[in-house]
Order: structure tokens, then sequence, then C-alpha cells
């Protein structure tokens, strides 16, 4: 497919997880978000949004999202409201259908960071501009769209790589390992028994990893799965809406902590990301996420440019 067409494919569509976008989407996305990497360092970054608008609903804490959407947006000389469902009417009942519609009237794109991926479905559904996912309790999108963007910059290809998720069987290992599928990477996962990935999501991405000829392999041992890994991600070992489990869950995860010891068995020059906010001591140690093994500022920052070509891309 040429620019242009990628380009026309891409326009209004919803970004909601990456199993709906093709490898080709996918890859292009990243060549974008590249080169709007670069034009912003170089101090020329195109206007590409003049006068658009970006609603951002948050019902859950933000630092990165927040900030780069919202950055993002002025860059491409557009804005964006921050909304919080304290202040909107959606917190005293007000249906999403109905908020979706109205919103829709007034802005260009909506991001949601909600707790449930039925609610963005359901927004989407109604909503007639574009609905980009900003977290949910099955996916988070924009980080892995945004881990592409820094291990391709690291690593140069995304062949013959082998990434090494440990830890929850979340929101972000669920992403990642479909961008691993969809670009062709080996992933390994290794969960405590009981908080494994979501079958159903994993069954997908397993579909696609067969047309890529990538492999996703699953278990419950730590070492087998870092073993020769160029990546290595974790995640905390309480999402947000988990809380309440913290204490249990650093009992079942206490053998899945990211230390100096684990990794050994990672290739030498293994890469370290984690999408952030991060906890030192629990799921990582500060010997490997504040080693130079560790590209977690980078991935945070290509958050911003990585949204920004997803939303030049859908707007
Ligand atoms: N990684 C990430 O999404 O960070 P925030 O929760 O700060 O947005
Ligand atoms: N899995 C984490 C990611 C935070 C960016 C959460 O859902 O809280």
């Amino acid at each position: 497919m040429t620019e242009q067409n990628m380009a026309a494919s891409l326009k209004g569509r919803n970004f909601l997880t990456l199993l709906d976008f093709s490898t080709g989407e996918i890859k292009y996305l990243l060549d974008q978000a590249a080169k709007l990497k670069k034009a912003q360092k170089e101090g020329e970054g195109p206007l590409l949004l003049k006068g658009k608008s970006l609603g951002m609903i948050f019902e859950n804490a933000s630092t990165r999202t927040r900030v780069s959407f919202e950055v993002g947006m002025t860059q491409l000389g557009g804005h964006a409201l921050f909304l919080s469902p304290r202040d909107l009417q959606i917190g005293r009942g007000e249906p999403i259908m109905d908020t979706a519609q109205v919103l829709s009237r007034y802005v260009d794109a909506i991001m949601i960071r909600t707790n449930s991926h039925e609610t963005v479905e359901e927004l989407a559904k109604y909503s007639t501009v574009p609905v980009i996912n900003a977290l949910t309790d099955y996916y988070h999108p924009c980080q892995a769209l945004a881990d592409m963007q820094t291990i391709y910059e690291q690593k140069g290809t995304f062949e013959g790589l082998k990434l090494t998720y440990i830890g929850d069987g979340n929101n972000v290992a669920h992403s990642l390992v479909i961008a691993c599928a969809k670009l062709g990477i080996d992933v390994s996962v290794a969960t405590p028994v009981g908080y494994e990935m979501n079958q159903s999501i994993i069954s997908r991405a397993k579909e696609v990893a067969v047309s890529t000829g990538s492999t996703i392999v699953e278990t419950n041992a730590p070492v087998e799965a870092i073993t020769d890994a160029d990546i290595v991600y974790t995640d905390v070992w309480a999402s947000m809406g988990f809380e309440a489990e913290q204490v249990n869950r650093e009992k079942a995860f206490s053998n899945f902590q990211v230390n100096g010891e684990l990794v050994k068995h990672a290739k030498p020059d293994y890469m370290f990301l984690h999408c952030l906010p991060a906890h030192r001591g629990e799921e990582v140690t500060t010997d490997v996420i504040d080693s130079k093994h560790s590209f977690i500022y980078d991935e945070a920052e290509n958050r911003l440019h990585a949204q920004k070509a997803v939303l030049a891309a859908l707007v």
C-alpha cells in the first residue's frame, strides 16, 4: 500500500486495540512517529491538526498519558481538553451514549482512560469522531506503540528479537504481546499461577503470530521465559483498580521480581523497558531499572511521538 493509501485507510478509525490494525498500518504509524520526533527535535514539527480539538476523559490517574496527549495536540497546532468524570455529567449518571454523541459535536477526537473496556467500546459505538483507548482493563495500545518505537530505535529491526515480559498478565502485557505478534517479535511471558493473561485475547494474538511467523510462549517460570531475551519488560504487580489486592499480590509475585540475578539469563546487551509508574524494590530493582540497560525515559518520551502519529492519522 502506498503512503497515501495507508493514510486514507487510517482516517476516521478508532484506536481501541492493535488487533484492529494490520502489520503495515502499525509500521506506517511507527514510521510517522519517528518522522514527527525528528521534526520536533529540529524545531519544525508540522501543524497537522491546526484548529482541531481532542477531548480527554480520565477516569483514572495519569502522568505520561495526560501530558503527552495534551502536549502532542499543542505541538500539532490543536488543543486538548482534560475532562474528569468528577466534572462531567457522566459522574452523575449521564449515559455514555449521550456523552459520545454530544462530545462528537464539539471535538475532533475523544481519548478515554477507563477501567472497563466495554465503556470504550460503547463510546466508540456512539461517537462519530475517532475514539482512542488510553488504557482499559484489557489493553494499553498507545503504550505498546511507543514501546515498539523504542525497541526499533535501539535494535534497528524487529526481526530475530525475543521480548520477555515478567509479571502480571494485565492490560500492558496484552497489548505488548499483540504488538510483538504483529511485528514478528518472539515473545515469552512469565506470570504467577492465577495471574495469566486473558486467553481470549491471547488466542487472537496467537492467530496473528502464525501469520507473521513469531511465537508466543506462556509460562509460570521466569528463568525459562527470560533466557536469551533481547528485551525484558515488567509492569506493576497491582494495576489501577487492584490496589486492595496489593498484599496478596506481593506474596504471589515474590519470585517474579526483575533483579540483577534474573537478568543474568537475558542476552548481555538486553534492554529493559517498563511502562511506568514503577515500584522500585517490588517488580524491579534499581540495579536493573536505573542501569545502562534501561530505556524507560526514551520509552516515556515516545508516548508523545507515537500518539502524535496516531492523532495525525485518525483525525
Ligand atoms: N504508562 C502510562 O500510561 O503512564 P500514566 O499512567 O502516567 O499515563
Ligand atoms: N498496568 C498498569 C499500567 C499503568 C500505566 C495499570 O493498569 O495500572
